[in-house]
């Protein structure tokens, strides 16, 4: 009998260690024989943030190990395995460099191929888990650096629709959590706390809600949430701003995502929307995504939740499609910080973005 196709997958793109084995199903979604996740929560949490040379120095003492566990969970020989795939941006520099050289050195010694992922590849195919998905289908990327529209046109084919003009939706979570008060990260906090709040009780911005397309900012809400902290006396003021918060940003995405998907129509008849990224947890999210989705007759996808925030197996599943297609990458292959999915879409000078 052939043997299945194995591929591992590397994460070290921010906060998490990762390393993921699964193997090929034919027509059926791959199986994951190991996910293992070693978070950083502990090493930033007192810092409110992520510090990228504490979590680079945190990759590199934990590599190896992770990757012994995933070889002993999924009981596969690493001799056995078909490719190293492995995220090579965008992402932090410093923590992309340490999971990339890693898969390097792998591929190298073991005379396997070796297949760089870009991070939000791997959220875009975090479904295909579960089921197929056929292509085109839109996407609404939103992680702690990203907030993306996009068009899924094919493996490696992406055209933006429209991203933040500004600030990352998980960054406002993180941020809104940061002025309240509560733990890094923020944004389960927020979905937490906001269950006590009264939704009505702040009235807060919704920057370029009617002009833009399907562009989003975030900055005039984060600031109005600032200014709004000022008023807090107690724990339940706290719970309302956080619950009028979550509001606000559950307003936005309706109008923007009900934008998308008529310029997604317009053009394609795929049928299907998939929300991916850490942000994609978040249980009122997913809920007023479901009710766009049947106001517009579009079937909304969501990944598992635990394939929902960083992991190794959504970057195994785009190597795994990859090695399909036998494109692999030369061991001087340089990992890129700011690598794009849609190759042509424009930033202005700065942060900002056209609109
Ligand atoms: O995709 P991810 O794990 O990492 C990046 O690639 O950025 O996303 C992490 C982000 C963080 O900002 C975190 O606060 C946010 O996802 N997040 C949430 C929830 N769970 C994670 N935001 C809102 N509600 C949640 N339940
Ligand atoms: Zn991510």
């Amino acid at each position: 009998m052939k043997k299945k196709i194995l591929i591992m997958g590397i994460e070290t793109s921010c906060d998490e260690t990762a390393v993921s084995i699964i193997q090929d199903n034919g027509k059926k979604p791959p199986k994951i024989l190991a996910n293992i996740i070693s978070s950083q929560e502990k090493v930033h949490k007192k810092f409110g943030g992520v510090v990228p040379e504490l979590a680079a120095r945190s990759h590199l003492e934990k590599i190896e190990t992770i990757t012994k566990k995933a070889l002993k969970k999924s009981c596969v020989k690493l001799h056995d395995i078909n490719a190293i795939s492995a995220t090579a941006g965008p992402g932090l520099i410093v923590c992309l460099s340490v999971g990339f050289n890693f898969a390097k050195s792998l591929s190298l010694a073991l005379k396997k191929p070796l297949i760089a992922v870009n991070h939000l590849e791997g959220h875009a195919l975090s479904p295909m888990f579960k089921n197929n998905i056929k292509y085109p289908y839109l996407l609404l990327l939103i992680s702690g650096g990203h907030t993306q529209y996009l068009i899924v046109k094919g493996l490696g084919k992406y055209e933006r629709l429209g991203t933040t003009i500004d600030d990352a939706l998980g960054e406002v979570f993180d941020k809104t959590a940061k002025i309240l008060g509560f733990e890094f990260p923020g944004g389960p906090k927020i979905e937490q706390y906001a269950k006590k709040g009264d939704q009505k009780k702040f009235i807060l911005p919704k920057p370029i809600i009617n002009r833009g397309g399907c562009n989003v900012s975030f900055a005039g809400l984060k600031t109005a949430v600032f200014r709004s902290s000022k008023l807090i006396k107690n724990n339940q003021d706290k719970y309302d701003l956080a619950a009028s918060f979550q509001k606000t940003i559950l307003e936005i995405i309706y109008k923007k995502t009900k934008v998308a998907i008529n310029e997604f129509k317009k053009d394609y008849n795929g049928d299907k929307f998939v929300v991916a990224g850490g942000v994609a947890a978040n249980k009122e999210i997913r809920k007023t995504i479901k009710k766009i989705c049947i106001e517009e007759k579009i079937d909304a996808v969501f990944p598992d939740l635990d394939l929902c925030s960083d992991n190794a197996a959504m970057i195994a599943i785009v190597g795994l499609k990859k090695f399909k297609k036998k494109e692999f990458n030369k061991l001087d292959f340089s990992i890129n910080p700011r690598w794009q999915l849609d190759k042509n879409a424009k930033f202005l000078k700065g942060s900002g973005i056209v609109l």
